[in-house]
């Protein structure tokens, strides 16, 4: 097992869903900026670095019929799926590193809140705008959320690289034009800020 994965598998066996700093009981950005994405209910979503956050449950409400849900730890998923029950077996659950991902499908949307920006190699980068720029559709939607350039330098005690919208764009403008860019704070369950800066691409 990689370091990476065998950190995250030790962060979710070990800590409860709200002693996490990322924690949010309705994603409200995200749900704001998918719908205005206006996908066919069986548009092709995927959350990558999905951990255990609530974004499934409410997409499976929406009624959305195709979507997937991954992350490095197998144990994130696992209590996803134990909280959905019986609606877990409406979403496809990949457990694997972003940056090696082989895709069997094309995706209308990839949304990522917080799990690029934990990744600070160069050459790692590179492998998820490669993953990215050939899993998603062209017009595809492409939503990132990452620390922003006033957020913290790292989370859960591993470094994260901090965007704004320029740095951002220089890592994903070869294949996606940018759409629409903003900041926001997210208030940890110990009530600290975090500046976070989402960014929507479209795929060429
Ligand atoms: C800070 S949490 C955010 C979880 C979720 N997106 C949310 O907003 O609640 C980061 C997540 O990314 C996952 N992750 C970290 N590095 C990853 C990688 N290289 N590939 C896939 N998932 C990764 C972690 O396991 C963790 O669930």
């Amino acid at each position: 097992m990689s370091n990476k994965k065998q950190h995250w598998e030790n962060v979710y066996e070990t800590k409860d869903l709200n002693q996490v700093s990322w924690y949010q009981t309705t994603p409200k950005t995200s749900l704001e900026s998918i719908k205005k994405a206006e996908l066919k209910k069986d548009a092709a979503i995927i959350d990558i670095g999905g951990g255990h956050s609530f974004l499934v449950d409410h997409l499976v409400n929406l009624g959305y019929t195709n979507i997937s849900v991954l992350d490095i730890s197998e144990k994130a998923l696992k209590k996803a799926q134990d909280r959905l029950g019986e609606q877990a077996t409406k979403v496809n659950w990949v457990v694997s590193d972003v940056t090696s991902f082989q895709p069997s499908q094309k995706y209308d949307l990839w949304h990522d809140r917080a799990a690029f920006h934990f990744l600070t190699e160069e050459n790692d980068i590179q492998n998820y705008y490669k993953v990215c720029t050939s899993a998603l559709k062209s017009g595809a939607q492409l939503m990132i959320s990452t620390f922003g350039e006033n957020g913290p330098k790292k989370c859960s005690a591993l470094p994260t690289e901090n965007y704004n919208s320029e740095k951002l764009n220089q890592v994903f403008n070869e294949n996606f034009d940018q759409v629409n860019c903003f900041t926001e704070n997210h208030i940890t369950p110990n009530k600290k800020n975090q500046e976070f800066q989402t960014c929507i691409f479209q795929r060429k």
